[in-house]
């Protein structure tokens, strides 16, 4: 393959209809997506891209990552000025259902 070799990656972390990972996982998607709405959209989208400039893309992160990072500003171990105060806000059900709702949006990537 040359330097015009593409790959295409596909994140598939089933979302409403994937395996029995988590039982209660309609319930927790709807609490998620409410909270998004309210709390996240405006700056990450609802669909995880990111509206505002400075802020990241939260589609297909790996689940385990958004957790930790979500934890670290509401302990006060990552610092932003903005997320530092939303995580305050979060409950450890709300950083679970918000890192599943993100991590579970399918994403393709593909290389320049
Ligand atoms: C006012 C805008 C704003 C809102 C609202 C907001 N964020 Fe953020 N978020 C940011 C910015 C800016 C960053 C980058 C912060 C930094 O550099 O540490 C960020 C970073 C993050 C990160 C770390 C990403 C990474 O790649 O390390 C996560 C996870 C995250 N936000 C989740 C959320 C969730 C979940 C919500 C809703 C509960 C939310 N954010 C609401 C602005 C926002």
């Amino acid at each position: 393959m040359h330097a015009s070799k593409k790959v295409l990656l596909v994140l598939m972390l089933g979302a409403a209809s994937g395996p029995p990972i988590a039982p209660a996982l309609a319930g927790d998607a709807a609490a998620a997506r409410a909270k998004v709405r309210t709390l996240c959209q405006n700056c990450h989208g609802e669909n995880g891209v990111a509206v505002l400039p400075g802020a990241a893309n939260l589609s297909g992160q790996q689940k385990e990552y958004l957790r930790l990072q979500l934890r670290a500003y509401r302990s006060g171990s990552r610092h932003n000025d903005q997320m530092s105060i939303i995580a305050k806000t979060l409950t450890d059900a709300d950083i679970e259902d918000l890192s599943e709702w993100y991590s579970a949006i399918k994403v393709t990537v593909e290389m320049p």
